[in-house]
């Protein structure tokens, strides 16, 4: 059943029952604030209804099979055959994105498992957190392709054009998982979920809307690969306390004080 299903079957159920209360001369119907806001999320669009996790998996099995015989991803004759679609929890409420997968993930067939995927594994365990609390996914769901003979280990950023065939899965992705916050993980995220062309140093720091859905900016993990800095991997933590403030997760004075720089 989809998210829309949902929404409807629950609002008709509740028309009809308010139509019976009616008939059988009730002048008011009292509600808890919680109950009211919900039913706003719903009618807005925003709450998919408590979408059962079983739907979830099903939905997003359904939407792996689609990407995977997509036409259009495979007349993209740069990008490799092997697909790397996502990971984790379908009810978390952090869904992590990235660009593409590389060649450990590739391998692996698991989003993140490579060098940068081993940084992310434990930027998520400083939060409290397992892979497993988490959904983790990519915008782009296969490996960019470089023209040789043997690509080997070498990986490359996905292009506009590979972006581009992406986003309506990872659009259908987050409605799926509709996670209470997404966390793009530097530029191609960025600017593939948000649009934005600014650096990610700029866009950081801050809330953004991604549809119905909050989203934060932050370094990808490969970046603070490259720059080593204990400055920049304070950056990304503390866009991590930020998320962690936002979703009122608890948060150690141990954990505040990482990463600082004295
Ligand atoms: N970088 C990404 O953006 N995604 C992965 O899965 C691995 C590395």
């Amino acid at each position: 059943m989809s998210h829309q299903d949902h929404s409807t079957n629950a609002l008709s159920l509740l028309n009809d029952y308010l139509h019976a209360l009616a008939d059988s001369g009730a002048q008011e119907v009292l509600l808890t604030s919680e109950a009211i806001s919900k039913l706003q999320d719903i009618a807005n669009g925003k709450s998919n209804g408590d979408q059962s996790h079983q739907d979830k998996v099903l939905s997003l099995n359904a939407l792996r099979e689609k990407a995977e015989k997509s036409e259009e991803y495979r007349s993209i004759q740069t990008l490799r055959d092997t697909m790397v679609f996502a990971t984790g929890n379908p009810d978390a409420q952090i869904m992590f994105i990235g660009e593409a997968p590389g060649a450990e993930e590739e391998k692996q067939k698991e989003p993140f498992v490579g060098p940068a995927g081993k940084l992310l594994t434990k930027v998520i365990t400083a939060m409290g957190l397992s892979r497993d609390d988490v959904y983790i996914s990519n915008i782009v769901k296969f490996r960019p392709r470089i023209d040789g003979p043997d690509q080997g280990a070498k990986n490359r950023k996905p292009d506009n054009n590979e972006i581009k065939a992406s986003i309506h899965f990872i659009n259908a992705e987050i409605k799926i998982v509709n996670p209470d916050l997404i966390i793009a993980l530097g530029a191609s995220a960025m600017s593939g979920l948000l649009g934005l062309e600014s650096s990610v140093n700029s866009s950081r720091g801050r809330l953004h809307a991604i549809g119905k859905h909050q989203a934060i900016v932050t370094y990808h993990p490969s970046f603070l690969l490259r720059s080593g800095s204990n400055a920049d991997k304070r950056k990304l933590w503390e866009d991590m306390l930020m998320a962690m403030d936002y979703l009122q997760m608890p948060i150690s004075e141990k954990q505040k004080n990482y990463f600082l720089v004295r």
